[in-house]
């Protein structure tokens, strides 16, 4: 069973992280980890905090010589912009759309400072290297969680599926990581224009996983159902408020025939079409599993909104804090670890194993029996992301 947990504040020391259920045997370093930190932190659309600061994990706990020993793995992210708590100006007008009121109102806080700091996707940042020992993982099973952004403030992208090892180049030569460039220019005139009116943006990442065998999931109960994990996973992702399986948001306006897809045998079985998105009756059906995380315009804005002082009851506007325009770009990396954790959980869930070499014979054993052709995956898919450039000491910010 793969259990995952995170602490830690924005400004606090550090960020931790514990993973437990990792077979033992993986091999595992800082570097299979700090380049997808990164990717987090890069993207256009994000504040002040993100162009100087530098992610880089320590790798605290469950390894042994390189390799991981099946005991919990500890991580740690220290903050460099850690800000003592009586520095920090009380905040009771609470910003609409974040945790402030809802958090205030939950703990008995007249500040609402603490709920900031927890609630803040500066966490994401550990989710994201749990999610990097999560690729990792995958990889020892020719899996690959790709995760790339196809809306930004209503702008589309169609990028070409057909190669994702194309499509990942495109994705990392792009600000906004997304493959198609066709639309590039408009989005990001789009991010320009939100920045002139004081303005944010939400917007969509699709994040798919190859090479994902059939048999993950199940229907025998409601718990089970991997597409329901799934949801689960993206939906805790800080201004996600939707998020859909395949074509989930299209089939309900087609008519039936055109929203399934037929079965062919090649020496196994394909499909021509993916309009499922690799789910079926809570199973995974061998196509790719295809995700789409829905993000909000972000909340924090710098033309303030109404709110309400909580100590006086007093109508007032919310102060600003610091802030990033558009997150998808970030969230597209977070949404990715996300997925990449819940099809670890279950893959081990399906094989169990407690050495990597036992997890991998129950994989070989698995798909010998069943009618299923892993897709051979591109090069580019078959490591980590590069990791990052040396760090630049600063302040900075990231609610
Ligand atoms: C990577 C990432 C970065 C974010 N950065 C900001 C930010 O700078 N300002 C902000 O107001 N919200 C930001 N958010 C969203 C807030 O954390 C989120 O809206 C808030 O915690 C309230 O949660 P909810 O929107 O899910 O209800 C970010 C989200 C993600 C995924």
């Amino acid at each position: 069973m793969l259990r995952y947990m995170t602490a830690g504040e924005s400004h606090g020391e550090e960020l931790i992280g514990v993973l437990e259920g990792v077979p033992a045997g993986l091999p595992l370093s800082v570097d299979d980890i700090d380049g997808y930190l990164w990717r987090r932190q890069g993207g256009v659309g994000r504040g002040a905090r993100m162009n100087i600061e530098r992610d880089r994990v320590r790798i605290v706990s469950g390894l042994w010589k390189g390799e991981t020993t099946g005991a919990p793995i500890g991580l740690s992210i220290p903050n460099r912009s850690e800000i003592p708590h009586h520095k920090q100006p009380p905040r009771t007008v609470p910003r609409p759309g974040h945790a402030d009121m809802t958090g205030m109102l939950k703990y008995g806080f007249d500040d609402a400072n603490p709920a900031i700091e927890r609630a803040s996707a500066r966490e994401t940042a550990m989710r994201v290297a749990l999610g990097a020992v999560a690729h990792t993982f995958l990889r020892a099973f020719d899996i690959a969680v790709v995760g790339h952004v196809i809306v930004v403030g209503g702008v589309q992208a169609s990028p070409d599926r057909s190669d994702w090892g194309e499509l990942v180049a495109e994705r990392d030569r792009s600000p906004l990581y997304c493959a198609d460039r066709s639309v590039e220019e408009e989005m990001l005139s789009k991010i320009e224009a939100a920045r002139a009116r004081e303005e944010t943006l939400g917007g969509v990442a699709e994040v798919v996983a190859l090479g994902v065998p059939p048999g993950l999931g199940s229907y025998a109960q409601w718990d089970r159902r991997l597409e329901a994990s799934l949801a689960r996973a993206i939906l805790s992702i800080q201004s996600v408020k939707a998020t859909s399986i395949g074509d989930g948001t299209e089939t309900p306006l087609d008519f039936g025939r055109d929203a399934q897809d037929e079965l062919f045998w090649q020496e196994g079985v394909v499909r021509r079409t993916n309009r499922a998105g690799g789910i079926e009756g809570g199973i995974s059906n061998g196509e790719p599993i295809v995700v789409k995380a829905f993000f909000k315009p972000i909340a924090t804005q710098r033309r303030p909104l109404r709110s309400v002082d909580l100590t006086t009851g007093e109508e007032t506007e919310c102060r600003y804090i610091r802030s990033d325009t558009l997150i998808v770009p970030a969230g597209s990396v977070v949404a990715e670890a996300m997925v990449a954790l819940t099809i670890v959980e279950a893959l081990l869930d399906k094989l169990g194993g407690d050495q990597l070499d036992d997890t991998r014979a129950a994989f070989e054993r698995y798909v010998e029996r069943i009618p299923w052709r892993a897709p051979v995956l591109p090069d580019a898919l078959r490591a980590a992301p590069a990791p990052p450039p040396e760090p630049v000491e600063a302040p900075a910010e990231e609610v």
